[in-house]
């Protein structure tokens, strides 16, 4: 046992040695850059959480970048050190990830919310448009530019995630028959590149890395700054929700529907398990004003499908709107 034991702690011994002869310096290597912001060596565990609960990799270090700058200056680094060091860099936005995709097990995490250097600027005119933060919340972008009778045209249905975090994925909810995905509403991005360069990029500019980060689940550069497509903001919405016991009728409705001309602004379809209490609070979401219809539905625990809609309207289309959803 004395033997073992002895080997065993020579062993780990040895492994700590190595580890510091081959990174002897990464984290206060990472110390000695010039930067607006901080590193952040202790106070990581944070940085290996995220929505999904399942992956959990410690970090070396988390950057709170207070410039676009000091997450170039960061990339750079880790670039100049070379494949060798397996030192890895995420970008994490709000951390909604399910699987750890923003996590960097012994790397280094960028907390994007931190970056707030650009002030959020709504231009109007024919073809309005925002310039944000990629570490920007949508629902601080709905907010302003709702000041200005706007609203961006395609959404998530959870608004509390970052635009590097979803443009990074698709974004994609009930607009997107009409619009596409988030990513295909923006217009510009500003990213960081793999190398640490800061590059501007669009459909005319830098095209290919403009399509491989869209969509590029954070490995292609770090989304810096987007500037997302705007339209007017509606006045008001009519909102349905119809609830299904069959599949096929549900799924022929909701093509229908996607495929006409002028029917809703919104159609998303989901799946309803009368397993978790979620059908407790879909039911609380029903106008007050029709307490019967809700209370008479029973789902005698099979599977159901429902279908949110939605009609934006101004004052004045009101009867018009209502024609329409009942037809
Ligand atoms: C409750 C909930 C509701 C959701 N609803 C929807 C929905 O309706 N529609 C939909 O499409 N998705 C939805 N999602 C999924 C969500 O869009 C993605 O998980 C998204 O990536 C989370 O954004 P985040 O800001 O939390 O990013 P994070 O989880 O922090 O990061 C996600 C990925 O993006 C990368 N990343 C983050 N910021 C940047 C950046 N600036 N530049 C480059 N890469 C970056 C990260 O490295 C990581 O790979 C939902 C998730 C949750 C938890
Ligand atoms: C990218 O474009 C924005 C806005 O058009 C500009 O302010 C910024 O300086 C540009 N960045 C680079 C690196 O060219
Ligand atoms: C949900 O399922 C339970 C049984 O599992 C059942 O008692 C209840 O009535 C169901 N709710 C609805 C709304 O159908």
């Amino acid at each position: 046992m004395l033997v073992l034991r002895s080997f065993m702690i020579l062993f780990f011994s040895c492994i700590t040695i190595k580890i510091n002869l081959c990174f002897p310096s990464i984290p206060s290597s990472l110390k000695t850059l010039s930067i607006d912001g901080h590193f952040d060596f202790e106070q990581v565990e944070h940085a290996a959480k995220d929505f999904g609960n399942r992956y959990s990799y410690l970090p070396l270090a988390v950057l709170y970048p207070k410039s676009v700058s000091d997450i170039a200056t960061t990339v750079n680094h880790v670039w100049q050190i070379g494949g060798g060091s397996e030192l890895k860099v995420a970008a994490r936005g709000h951390g909604h990830s399910l699987q750890g995709q923003a996590q960097a097990h012994r790397g280094v995490v960028i907390n994007m919310e931190s970056l707030q250097g650009l002030k959020m600027q709504v231009h109007t005119g024919n073809f309005p448009y925002v310039d944000v933060s990629g570490g920007e919340l949508w629902i601080n972008i709905l907010r302003e530019s709702l000041k200005h009778g706007l609203a961006p045209k395609s959404w998530t249905d959870y608004l509390h995630l970052t635009v590097g975090g979803t443009l990074s994925n698709a974004g994609i909810s009930g607009q997107a028959f009409r619009h596409g995905p988030q990513i295909s509403n923006v217009h510009q991005l500003e990213v960081v590149t793999g190398k640490g360069e800061v590059v501007n990029c669009s459909e005319k500019q830098n095209s290919d890395l403009f399509y491989s980060v869209l969509g590029g689940l954070g490995q292609f550069g770090i989304i810096t700054r987007a500037r997302i497509s705007l339209e007017p903001a509606p006045e008001m919405v009519k909102w349905i929700r119809m609830v299904y016991t069959d599949f096929d009728t549900f799924t022929r409705d909701q093509e229908k529907l996607i495929s006409g001309q002028s029917t809703f602004d919104y159609v998303e379809g989901f799946v309803i398990i009368n397993r978790t209490g979620l059908l407790n609070n879909w039911r609380s979401s029903f106008n007050p004003q029709d307490p019967l219809q809700a209370s008479q539905f029973k789902s005698d625990g099979r599977t159901l499908f429902c279908l949110e809609l939605a009609k934006y309207f101004n004052h004045e289309d009101m009867v018009l709107v209502n024609q329409v959803s009942h037809s």
